[in-house]
This record gives C-alpha cells, sequence and structure tokens, in this order.
C-alpha cells in the first residue's frame, strides 16, 4: 500500500478485495478481455502513455532553483523522443504553497513561481505541435485559505459566499464539531476567531473544503475548468476527487480497529463519512459534461483522470453510468503491492475481472505522493516492471525519472520541505524524496536542472542515473522505456490487443495480448530474486505442439533479438521479456 497518502484508501474499502484476492488459486482461469475495436480518433487517451511532471523538479528556466513552464516547454523534445503523448503536470496555480500547489488560490492564473499565462499558452502550443496533449491538475476538494472566495467566506455568517465552504458551530460542549479528521493529521476542523465557527478541511487548515452541494461554487468551479479548456487543455487530473462531499448529517466516523500507533493519525478512523459519499459521482458527471461539451465543438475528446485510491469495484463506481465519469479513475493497485509474483498477479487479475465492459483500464507505477519505484522495488526490479507497465492493457502513466531509474533522495532535516513530513515528523511520511530534480546530466552543476540552488537536493547517483548518458547507452533503463514506447506504438496487438492473464507459474507473471494476424505478444516477469524458467501448461494456445518460437523484442537483459522456445524459457532473477510469437 502506498506509504504517503495511504490515508487515502478507505481501508475498509481496500484491504478487504485486495488482501481477499491475494489469497485465492492462482490456478484461477483468468478472464480473457477482447481487443478493442480500433480507435476512434478522439479517443487518442486510449492508446497514449501519459507522463507526469512535477513542474517544481523538472526543469528551472530562470535559476531561481524551481522548475517552472517554460523549463517544461524547453524539454519537450526530450517527451517526443520518449515517446509519450500526453504530459499531466501538476499543479502551478497561484498559491501560497503550503502543499506545493495543491493549496489554490486562483483557479485561472500562473503562480509567478512557475510563470505566466503566455507561458501557459506557449507550452500549450508547442505541446500540441509535437503531438503532445497537456493534462491539468485540478484541486477541486479544497482552495487556498488565502483564496479570495474563503476569505470572503469566513468574514461573516452572512457573506454570499458563506457556504461556498464548510461551516459548522462547534460541539455543545465546545470544541470540533465532530471526530473527523485531517489527512495531514490533527483534527479536520479549525476554529475561525472572526465568527467562532469550525470550518472543515480534509488536508492541512490552510486548504479549506470547498462545499460542493453549493450551486454558485460548482458554477465557478465548472468556470475555471472551461477558462483552461478554452486555453488549450486536454483535460484534468481531478486531485483528491472521492474526498469532494461529506455526509450531510456530520456523523462520527467510526474507530479504525486495525489502526496501529505510528501509520498516521488518520488511519485511526474509518473515512466513511468524508469519502466515496453518494453525490461524489454526480460532481464528476457535470464535470465530465464540460469536457464533452468541447469534444462536441471539435470531436477531440478531454480527458478527465481521477485521483483515487479504492478496490477496483470501488474505482469503477467512477467510471460513470452511461460514461458520465472520469475516463481514467486511476489504477494504483500495483503502486502499493508488495513485489511478489501472487500479489501481483492477483492484482492484476482483480482489476481486469472487475473492470467494466467497454471502460478503459489504466496502470500507474509512481507519483508525487508515494516512494520512487526503484527505491520501492531496487534497480532491477522496477526494470522489469516497466515491462508490465508498458504491456500491460490499458493507459499507463509514467512519473518523470522513473523512466530513468531515478531513485528517492534522503532529505537532511534543515532541507524537509513537505507538510505531510513536518506535520508529523518521523513517521516516514514525507514526499520530498521522490521529488527531487530531474537528472538531465552528469556533466552540469545540479544535473543540469537550475544554475540556482536547487529547492530539493539533486540525487548523489546523478552522473550515473541521468538523461544525457543513458541516451547513448542501450542497456540504460531509459533505452528500455524507449524501446517499450516505440512497441506500443508500432504494435497493434500491444496497443489494442485481447488480453489473457495466464497461470502463474512460480515466480513468474504471464500474459498474452493478440491482435488477430496482426501479431501475439507474450510478457514474462520473473518476480523472484532466483532464476527460473517458463513453460507455458499443456494444452496452452502457445505452445502448439510444444514446438512454438518466439523472439524476444524488448526486455530488461539486452537480450533483443534471441530467439526462445516459447515452451520453456529461461529468465533471469527479476528479468522481464516480451516475445513476439510466430
Ligand atoms: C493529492 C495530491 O496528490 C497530494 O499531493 C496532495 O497533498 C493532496 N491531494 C491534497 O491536495
Amino acid at each position: 500500500m502506498p506509504r504517503a497518502l495511504r490515508h487515502l484508501v478507505p481501508l475498509g474499502l481496500l484491504a478487504a478485495p485486495l488482501l481477499a484476492g491475494a489469497q485465492a488459486p492462482s490456478s484461477a482461469a483468468p478472464k480473457v478481455i477482447p481487443a478493442a475495436a480500433v480507435t476512434p480518433a478522439d479517443r487518442w487517451w486510449e492508446e497514449g502513455v501519459v507522463y507526469q511532471v512535477y513542474p517544481r523538479s523538472f526543469q528551472d528556466s530562470d535559476g531561481n532553483g524551481v522548475g517552472d513552464l517554460r523549463g517544461i516547454t524547453q524539454r519537450l523534445d526530450y517527451l517526443k523522443t520518449l515517446g509519450i503523448n500526453a504530459i499531466w503536470i501538476s499543479p502551478f496555480f497561484p498559491s501560497p504553497m503550503r502543499d506545493f500547489g495543491y493549496d489554490v488560490a486562483d483557479y485561472t492564473g500562473v503562480d509567478s513561481t512557475f510563470g505566466t499565462l503566455a507561458d501557459f499558452d506557449a507550452l500549450a502550443k508547442a505541446a500540441h505541435a509535437r503531438g503532445i496533449r497537456v493534462i491539468l491538475d485540478f484541486v477541486a476538494n479544497h482552495s487556498s485559505d488565502q483564496h479570495p472566495w474563503f476569505k470572503e467566506s469566513r468574514s461573516s455568517r452572512t457573506n454570499p459566499k458563506r457556504d461556498w465552504y464548510i461551516w459548522r458551530d462547534p460541539a455543545p460542549g465546545g470544541g470540533p464539531p465532530n471526530n473527523w479528521l485531517s489527512v495531514f493529521g490533527g483534527s479536520g476542523w479549525t476554529r475561525d476567531s472572526t465568527t467562532g465557527q469550525y470550518y472543515f478541511h480534509q488536508f492541512l487548515k490552510e486548504q479549506p473544503d470547498l462545499n460542493w452541494r453549493n450551486p454558485e461554487l460548482q458554477k465557478a468551479m465548472l468556470a475555471a475548468m472551461r477558462f483552461w479548456l478554452d486555453r488549450g487543455a486536454d483535460g484534468f487530473r481531478l486531485d483528491a476527487f472521492p474526498h469532494f462531499v461529506e455526509d450531510s448529517l456530520f456523523r462520527d466516523n467510526p474507530v479504525n480497529p486495525n489502526w496501529r500507533p505510528g501509520s498516521g493519525e488518520y488511519d485511526s478512523l474509518q473515512a466513511v463519512h468524508t469519502t466515496h459519499q453518494p453525490g461524489t459521482l454526480d460532481v464528476l458527471c457535470q464535470m465530465r459534461r464540460v469536457a464533452n461539451s468541447y469534444q462536441a465543438r471539435d470531436g477531440r475528446s478531454r480527458l478527465l483522470i481521477g485521483e483515487v485510491y479504492a478496490s477496483p469495484q470501488q474505482l469503477n463506481v467512477y467510471y460513470g453510468k452511461n460514461g458520465c465519469g472520469a475516463q481514467l479513475p486511476s489504477n494504483f493497485g500495483l503502486l502499493g503491492a508488495p513485489w511478489k509474483s501472487d500479489v501481483i498477479w492477483q492484482r492484476i487479475d482483480d482489476y481486469m475481472r472487475a473492470l467494466p465492459a467497454g471502460r478503459w483500464p489504466n496502470w500507474v507505477l509512481g507519483n508525487h505522493d508515494n516512494p520512487r519505484l526503484a527505491t520501492r522495488l531496487g534497480p532491477d526490479a522496477a526494470r522489469a516492471a516497466a515491462v508490465l507497465l508498458l504491456t500491460l492493457p490499458g493507459t499507463p502513466t509514467i512519473y518523470y525519472g522513473d523512466e530513468l531509474g531515478m531513485r528517492n533522495v534522503p532529505i537532511p532535516p534543515d532541507r524537509v520541505q513537505d507538510p505531510a513530513e513536518k506535520q508529523q515528523p518521523g513517521l516516514g511520511l514525507g514526499r520530498d524524496p521522490e521529488r527531487t530534480p530531474m537528472q538531465w546530466t552528469g556533466s552540469a552543476p545540479n544535473g543540469g536542472f537550475t544554475t540556482g540552488t536547487p529547492w530539493l537536493p539533486v540525487a548523489s547517483d546523478v552522473d550515473s542515473v541521468n538523461v544525457a548518458r543513458e541516451q547513448r547507452d542501450s542497456a540504460s533503463t531509459l533505452a528500455l522505456y524507449e524501446r517499450l514506447l516505440k512497441l506500443r506504438k508500432t504494435e497493434p496487438a500491444l496497443a489494442r490487443g485481447s488480453f489473457r492473464l495466464l497461470p502463474r507459474q512460480g515466480d513468474v507473471v504471464a500474459f498474452l495480448r493478440e491482435d488477430g494476424s496482426r501479431g501475439r505478444y507474450l510478457t514474462l516477469v520473473n518476480v523472484g530474486t532466483t532464476a527460473t524458467t517458463y513453460a507455458p501448461a499443456a494444452g496452452d494456445r502457445l505452445t502448439r505442439g510444444g514446438k512454438r518460437r518466439g523472439t524476444i523484442v524488448a526486455g530488461t537483459r539486452g537480450r533483443r533479438g534471441d530467439r526462445v522456445t516459447a515452451a520453456d524459457i529461461a529468465l533471469e532473477p527479476n528479468e522481464g521479456v516480451v516475445i513476439r510469437l510466430k
């Protein structure tokens, strides 16, 4: 389970299905997912690959030590060469940066740290010219307490914007209205001395929750979405949307009997009255209607990605009825998974089985809230995980720098920035280590990220783990990503082919992607730390008499071009291969 924001997982919802699934026998017949029809031109994201840019850390163009929009524009050619189709940019809106942009003080501007609206326009134009779509991060659960709306709201009980936020009287005996907690620790309620009432905040006290039950607030937020769509945004990643709506009766959250001190106070309660409430899907549906209204104009769909840590069953709800939800509710199943073959196999199977017919899958292995892939799994397993990520069916998301094998960077106490660490020090909840500067080169100061002092330290392995070096090394992690991304583009079987998860053999997770006569691919990943062999089960269509042969077209160990007999394939520890079958 993700460490930092694991508190965003409604415990009752996630733990039960996934753990139960992990114990199921691996021989259960996996579901076969049929090949998807040819992509309608408007659904570019189905064959696309999303790349998450954390703008503070990608490229600094003005030497102030913090990345910016011009910096991203300067690096678009790198992203084009890498072969991704869309960038999702974490928030760059005006913000006091208490939560590094996830506290928005103006939904229709650009923070001066990151540039100007003109810089955004230039970025969108340059990205589109390269065939790269631009997805913005829409932080709609809460604003900053410095947003003019909140300043008005807190000014008096009768202010017209009072109801744009969530205000309650103190409990009868004094103190917070109920036991709801903040994700970052402590009560979710803060008393405001101006009126003596409490306001609710699911995150920091500087991030008051917006009241999505208020029609005027709804209108204002949807107008902000239109503002960016009018400027060329291709969609939104919807931050923390399961938190949008709270219980209208303000009932206490029940105690979590499984909570252990040391894992973050938020987990001590089950957030059943503060997440996944009735009404959440209605908000998503309103957002989707806005997105669809742009598609109706020019035929190009605008993508909504929903940030949701939940069981497959729960996240499927957010595809919405009749498509009135997010196109891609994020699938974090593998992000939090221990690197064990039974768990990995089961999570893939659970997710694919639960996927509603006609809905498009997606996979996430890293983001700005969780330890780096190469730190969680180790460098070799991280490469094998890339083989999974980029050959499973559906839209993958790559977190910036994971394509290089970037690792968490230890942050000295005096350089800690993240409120998650500052509010609950020592629990390992801080997210700075996975947010450090992109490693462009070993031959310039600060890895080529900035000429100033970087806001977080640059990794000490920058001399070996960097874009410039890895572009010259055909055995590098970057070369592996580029190869896999190219295959997805050229091979319809990998982009839209059918999917069959094969019975697990020991530590090997295996699946088949097929597109009629246009190709059959077998992915094999040895999730174990000892060498092994994979032999398709008798009767499996792979073997056809035990003689079927194939060619490795991508792999973690540089065996490209090797011919293999699909009846018995040797795999090194943590090796992943993609085999084109004849
Ligand atoms: C989820 C974001 O990914 C995280 O970084 C942020 O702290 C919270 N939402 C609050 O916006």
